[in-house]
């Protein structure tokens, strides 16, 4: 304060503590910046490593022969084999399980091949039916009506060790328009 009661207005810095201030400065955004990758690296990698893992082609047992009726389609819990760590829910999945006859089964992808919606079996009518753009597909997957380009994606199915067993494979969804 000066006699007036005003505070003094600071002096000036001088050279070398501009020269200080700068020098903090830097070593404050390069030790943050260090921090960030020390902790940002492994969340990254956490994050994209799962979408470059070979997915492993598993045989998935989804039950007994006896257990499905030959002519009936059905659905059966297939999950994913190689689900990404923040899939969830999305790695219960599904296929539909058709038997043909005591030793033949047909399995679909859930999917419906246009935008990957996932389709019902209407069993009075024999036909999948796709909810979202009103695709329609015969109970042997291929395309009856709408936008669907292809057939159902069908699965390898076999029976071993008295179980019918189901090939895993990715999420088949296509991206036409
Ligand atoms: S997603 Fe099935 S008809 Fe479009």
């Amino acid at each position: 304060m000066n006699e007036n009661n005003h505070p003094q207005p600071c002096p000036p810095a001088t050279p070398e503590e501009m020269s200080r201030r700068s020098f903090f400065a830097k070593l404050s955004i390069g030790l943050g910046s260090l921090c960030a990758a020390i902790l940002g690296v492994p969340l990254v990698g956490f994050v994209i490593a799962p979408l470059f893992r070979k997915m492993p082609n598993e045989w998935i047992p989804v039950g007994k022969p006896t257990d499905f009726e030959i002519g009936k389609t059905v659905n059966v819990p297939f999950p994913d084999p190689s689900p990404l760590p923040w899939a969830g829910i999305t790695a219960k999945g599904a296929a539909w399980l058709r038997r043909e006859s005591a030793e033949q089964f047909i399995a679909f992808s859930v999917n419906c091949t246009h935008m990957g919606c996932p389709i019902r079996w209407l069993a009075d009518a024999e036909l999948f039916m796709c909810p979202c753009h009103g695709g329609v597909y015969y109970k042997d997957g291929t395309v009856a009506a709408g936008p669907p380009p292809k057939p159902l994606v069908r699965y390898d199915v076999r029976i071993n060790n008295g179980q019918v067993e189901i090939k895993s494979a990715p999420t088949p969804i296509t991206t036409t328009v």
